[in-house]
């Protein structure tokens, strides 16, 4: 397996080039199930959870075609000839999942298998289940496998979520797209990413107001039909390399990133004594001199803290002036890089959902393994700046999220190498 090699190397400077959002893309491509006509993606990541999404719509009789090095995908659904979401794709990725909704809503079927959980919780499929079976479908559990039906087709229902999952919001909107009548979300998730899935089906023909708010109303319609979409920035890789002049100290400009889309990361990022500035072109965070104040984080649903930065700011906060708590709300298992930022010399003690750093001087080179995506960047990020050696191991967990991370740090000074495994 790969390893890479990250060498505390000073200061950094320069710019990073912000790819399409791995979570947006990933419940756009879905989206292509909705119509018979060709749906093309712009601006998409190069990423082996793209891959693994493409593997998962062509088993369905989908074709993809990646063009442009991976960045432009043409997709088209005209001829669906299978509808199980197998385990063996389903399990490499949960977000397999979010084929349900737009294969129920066209096919009027659909068996897809449960994804069971992962390392940073057990993430449940109760909330997607719910909000189609308020539309009419009839879902049980066989084998592993949900299998799905609306005899009827399905039917415009009011749905409130207890909690603003990303997944049932879109999963539901997708099938409510088709459905008969009027369909009302409340508590609806309000991420950038649903705002972007919105858009896209707008422009397929969909009827939907309110997105990026806590209530989405969709006005079904017949049929959708084809449409070209660029994918949204990826917020988390903005914010990741948004870190990494936090860290290291130096000035980078973040291409492609808007505050609009980090701003409760951003206000964090201040607070603890780093400089943002919004340009033409993106970014620009600076850390000038003196040390990282100590900040406390909490992380909520979209516009708060994203959970899927928490990793890369506890990072930043091992080395702060004080001591930071940091609570984890939205899933019940994502601490796992700190006992690995612990060997790198941190200080850290977590208890259930809260996560005290103490800060220390320095943190220092060590071998790290982490056992998930975000987990992964942050050991990476912690390297930066620590003195000697980090050897981060198990990179097959950046690659579903992070394209080129190497080049993308080396680009701005970081001494950083990918090590070939057998
Ligand atoms: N939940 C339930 N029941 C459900 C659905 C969710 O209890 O039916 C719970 C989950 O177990 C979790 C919480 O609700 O504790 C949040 O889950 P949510 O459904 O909002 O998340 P998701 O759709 O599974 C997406 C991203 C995650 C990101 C979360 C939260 C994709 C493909 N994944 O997951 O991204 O952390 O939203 O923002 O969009 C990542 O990129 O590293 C990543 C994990």
């Amino acid at each position: 397996m790969d390893q890479i090699i990250v060498t505390g190397n000073g200061e950094l400077s320069g710019e990073i080039p912000i790819a399409g959002a791995k979570n947006a893309c990933l419940t756009l491509m879905p989206a292509t199930l909705l119509s018979d006509e060709p749906l093309t993606l712009t601006n998409a990541p190069r990423l082996s959870d793209i891959k693994t999404m493409t593997e998962l719509l062509s088993s369905l009789g989908a074709e993809v075609t990646s063009l442009q090095d991976g960045q432009v995908l043409a997709m088209s659904s005209h001829d669906i000839n299978n509808h199980v979401a197998d385990y063996d794709i389903v399990r490499k990725m949960r977000a397999s999942n979010l084929v349900l909704g737009p294969m129920l809503a066209r096919l009027g079927h659909a068996v897809v298998s449960l994804p069971g959980g992962c390392a940073i919780g057990a993430r449940p499929m109760d909330l997607h289940i719910h909000g189609l079976e308020a539309m009419g479908a009839e879902i049980e559990l066989k084998d592993g496998y949900l299998h799905a039906k609306a005899p009827g087709g399905l039917k415009g229902a009011t749905i409130e979520f207890s909690f603003a999952s990303v997944g049932a919001t879109e999963n539901v909107l997708m099938a409510a797209t088709l459905a008969k009548g009027t369909t009302v979300l409340k508590n609806a998730a309000r991420e950038p990413e649903i705002v972007d899935l919105a858009t896209c089906l707008r422009s397929m023909g969909a009827q939907i107001e309110g997105d990026g708010t806590s209530t989405i109303t969709i006005q079904g319609v017949d049929r959708l039909h084809g449409a070209t979409h660029p994918v949204v920035t990826d917020r988390i890789e903005l914010g990741t390399y948004m870190l990494a002049p936090a860290i290291a100290g130096g000035e980078v400009e973040c291409l492609g990133g808007k505050l609009s889309l980090v701003q409760s990361f951003v206000d964090k990022l201040e607070q603890a004594g780093v400089e943002v500035t919004e340009t033409e072109r993106g970014l620009k965070v600076a850390r000038r001199n003196g040390r990282i104040k100590a900040v406390d984080v909490t992380t909520e649903p979209f516009p708060g803290f994203p959970t899927d930065l928490q990793a890369q700011m506890m990072a930043l906060l091992c080395t702060a002036d004080g001591t930071s708590v940091l609570e984890e709300k939205i899933f019940e298992n994502r601490f796992m890089h700190a006992p690995e930022l612990t060997r790198m010399g941190a200080s850290i003690d977590v208890q259930g959902g809260t996560a005290t750093v103490h800060g220390v001087d320095q943190l220092k080179g060590a071998p790290v393994m982490a056992t998930d995506l975000r987990a992964s960047v942050s050991l990476i990020l912690a390297g930066l700046a620590a003195e000697g050696e980090t050897m981060v191991s198990r990179v097959y967990h950046l690659d579903r999220g992070y394209e080129h991370v190497v080049r993308k740090l080396e680009g701005v000074g970081a001494k950083i190498e990918r090590i070939k495994g057998s």
